[in-house]
């Protein structure tokens, strides 16, 4: 039987993540962060020393990737970030994690986000989000977050650092940020994490 996939995209700190992870609750169905396989590969990597730009360190440690990878509490930070968008960018790296997200969402569906769930990993869901905001207003919830996380770095660092990622993730050649076709827009900017939810599950209901 076919499983319902939720596909939720957009860029960083868009808020896609808490919006999915209140979906899949709401909803019944299992969660995946898929920027936590990236980052786990790129982390990896930086463990080894080697370098997250070298496709043939990076493709065998995408397909040596475990789940305990995907449980460490080091994930999240500058580092992670870069790391994860380089990775990100090596064609042999993503297809390693395809496999991997679609035996997830295959096995008992799922809500999942990332920037290629609608495009490339499950192109006929049926329910696909595109869930974008400011990057001033993005870099401000960055900044927050890594706040309370005791990463403290000036706002228009945390903005430029965000803004390259975005670049990179935007004008990579295989599978980059752009809403599917037949995404529902959802923009986030003037929205609290209550009212993006509620116009997340209106759209979501919509279309299921
Ligand atoms: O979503 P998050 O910020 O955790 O993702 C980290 C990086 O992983 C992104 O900058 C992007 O380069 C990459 N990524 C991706 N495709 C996905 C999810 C994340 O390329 N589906």
């Amino acid at each position: 039987t076919r499983r319902l996939v939720i596909a939720v995209d957009g860029p960083a700190a868009a808020g896609k993540g808490t919006l999915a992870r209140r979906l899949a609750a709401e909803l019944a169905l299992p969660y995946l962060d898929t920027g936590l396989l990236y980052r786990a590969v790129g982390r990896r990597l930086l463990d080894r020393g080697a370098d997250p730009t070298d496709p043939v360190a990076a493709a065998a440690e995408a397909c040596a990737l475990t789940h305990e990878d995907l449980g460490r509490g080091d994930l999240r930070g500058p580092e992670a970030d870069r790391a994860a968008s380089a990775v990100a960018t090596i064609p042999a790296v993503r297809a390693a994690l395809l496999d991997w997200q679609r035996d997830f969402g295959q096995r008992h569906g799922a809500v999942m986000d990332g920037r290629d769930i609608g495009t490339v990993v499950f192109p006929e869901a049926p329910v696909k989000l595109f869930v974008s905001a400011s990057p001033e207003e993005r870099a401000r919830r960055r900044w927050v977050e890594m706040q309370a996380r005791g990463q403290a770095l000036p706002l228009d660092q945390v903005e430029a650092e965000m803004r390259a990622r975005d670049a990179q993730d935007s004008a990579r050649s295989v599978a980059p940020l752009k809403p599917a076709e037949d995404a529902a827009l959802l923009d986030t900017t003037s929205l609290d994490a209550e009212a993006a939810f509620a116009a997340a599950l209106a759209l979501v209901r919509a279309r299921m």
